[in-house]
């Protein structure tokens, strides 16, 4: 166990979508499966890591009894998970789909049904990568993924600086097979000399192995 190239290292792993609540039946989520981040849990857990994982509402089960799983609702709980875990962390890869936004007042009591319209108003919710981004120490290792439609590299490349990353992991929604719902995925990593590696479209534990291998070489500097 003591060759595994993770050996005694303790990674923080997000994975899956939030929900957040508008009244008690009610909420606002998003298409992420939580299948990337549970794909890269185990890949970590079986190159030796101590994997804490911080999950949003999925049905995906881990390989390893040994990832310690913690189940969380909404980006503020999951903010407030990442928090305690992140200081004992090595490296941190945020694989949730994070809600930006959340609505401003949770009724209390299920909102009835009218004849107009409903407004709903919605507040911002903290940017957990960015917020850890912001506390990172020396030597730790800060991973996170890009999700977009259009100006792929340009807007990865900038929230690799805003949120102060080591790695950004590109996905397309334009890429065929890749993205939140399949079982594939085909990605681009972006380091900090922005260093560019583009790989085939592969099933999301090769992605994950692929994700490791950068992961265990930023490690090591
Ligand atoms: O800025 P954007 O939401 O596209 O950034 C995506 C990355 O930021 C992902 O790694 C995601 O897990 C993380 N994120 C976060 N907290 C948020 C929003 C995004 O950790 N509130």
């Amino acid at each position: 166990k003591k060759k595994l190239p993770l050996f005694g290292k303790q990674l923080l792993v997000t994975a899956g979508p939030t929900y957040e609540a508008i009244d008690p039946v009610r909420f606002i989520g998003n298409h992420s499966s939580g299948k990337m981040g549970f794909a890269l849990a185990d890949e970590l857990a079986s190159l030796g890591a101590d994997v804490t994982l911080i999950a949003g509402p999925t049905a995906q089960i881990s390989k390893y009894k040994s990832i310690k799983r913690i189940n969380v609702t909404s980006a503020a709980d999951m903010l407030q998970e990442c928090l305690t875990y992140f200081p004992a962390a090595n490296a941190c890869v945020m694989c949730a789909a994070v809600a930006d936004y959340t609505p401003a007042t949770v009724s209390a009591q299920k909102i009835k049904k009218h004849d107009d319209g409903l407004n709903i108003e919605l507040k911002k919710t903290t940017d957990i990568l960015k917020t850890l981004g912001g506390q990172k120490r020396d030597g730790q290792v800060l991973v996170g993924f890009a999700l977009e439609t259009q100006n792929e590299e340009q807007y990865a490349i900038e929230k690799l600086e805003k949120k102060n990353l080591d790695l950004i992991v590109l996905n397309s929604l334009n890429d065929a097979g890749a993205g939140f719902k399949g079982d594939t995925n085909k990605i681009t990593l972006i380091d900090r000399q922005l260093h560019k590696t583009t790989f085939d479209l592969k099933n999301k534990a090769e992605v994950a192995h692929d994700i490791c291998i950068k992961l265990i070489e930023l490690l090591k500097k």
